[in-house]
């Protein structure tokens, strides 16, 4: 292998890339009481992290997979949260796959549509989260109805490297504060979109869908 490939292969492993390896089916019963102090945040619409100020994201009708990637992140410290670190250490890795399949209740599905004009920065972003901000693989997270504030919060944290992934690393060095701005404020426009997980408790999915 050259050192190249070599270093392709690694990123591609970091970024989720690589085959999971074996794993139970996901009880999504199980996960329902294992979530229910996720619910405590995630499941109050509007709630915010506090400092900095910006909103907890929405989990419903997020792809299951990219859920367990993101906990995994936060036990790794890819992802620097002192609350997240310390909620994903507790769960095993079949945790995570129950909760995952509980709180995601009915994952988005693209639509082929967009909801206003594409900004020029998204131009690449759509090979992987489309123009209606659907994954277009159940690693690649949905964007679609992601709370505005929060995804300018993610990409300043791959722009700045606090929060640490191969792929998105290098795709937000790229953007400016104004590509940011524009990004974020079409992807949470995106219908139907995500939703807090109060709605999946009382309906099994986001009433959107
Ligand atoms: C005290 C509030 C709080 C609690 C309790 C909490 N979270 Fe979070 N969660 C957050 C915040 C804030 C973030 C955003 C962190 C960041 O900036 O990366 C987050 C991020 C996440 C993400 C990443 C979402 C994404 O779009 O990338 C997942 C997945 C997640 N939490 C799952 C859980 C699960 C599962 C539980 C319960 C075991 C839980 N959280 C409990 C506040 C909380
Ligand atoms: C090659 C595929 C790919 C491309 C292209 C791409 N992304 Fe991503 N994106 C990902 C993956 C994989 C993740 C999850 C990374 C992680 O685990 O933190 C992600 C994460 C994100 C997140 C965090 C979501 C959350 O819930 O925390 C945002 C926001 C985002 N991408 C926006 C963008 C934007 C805007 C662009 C274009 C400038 C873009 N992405 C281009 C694959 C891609």
């Amino acid at each position: 292998m050259t050192s190249r490939s070599a270093w392709l292969a690694v990123s591609l492993t970091i970024a989720g890339f690589a085959l999971p390896g074996p794993a139970a089916a996901a009880d999504a019963a199980r996960g329902e009481k294992l979530a229910y102090t996720c619910q405590g945040c995630h499941g109050i619409p509007n709630y915010k992290n506090a400092y900095p100020i910006y909103s907890v994201p929405k989990l419903g009708g997020q792809h299951a997979a990219y859920l367990v990637i993101a906990l995994k992140g936060y036990a790794s410290t890819e992802r620097a949260h002192p609350t997240m670190l310390s909620q994903a250490t507790t769960l095993s890795e079949q945790d995570m796959q129950d909760i995952a399949a509980y709180l995601s209740g009915q994952e988005l599905k693209p639509t082929g549509k967009s909801v206003g004009t594409l900004p020029k920065a998204a131009q690449t972003c759509v090979a992987c989260h489309g123009p209606d901000g659907v994954g277009i693989l159940p690693e690649y997270p949905n964007l679609a109805g992601q709370h505005e504030d929060y995804i300018r919060h993610a990409l300043a944290a791959y722009r700045s490297g606090q929060r640490k992934n191969a792929v998105m690393g290098g795709m937000a060095t790229a953007l400016t504060d104004e590509d940011i701005r524009e990004l974020a404020r079409y992807y949470s426009s995106q219908r139907p979109g995500l939703c807090s997980t109060d709605e999946i408790r009382q309906l099994g999915k986001c009433k959107g869908l």
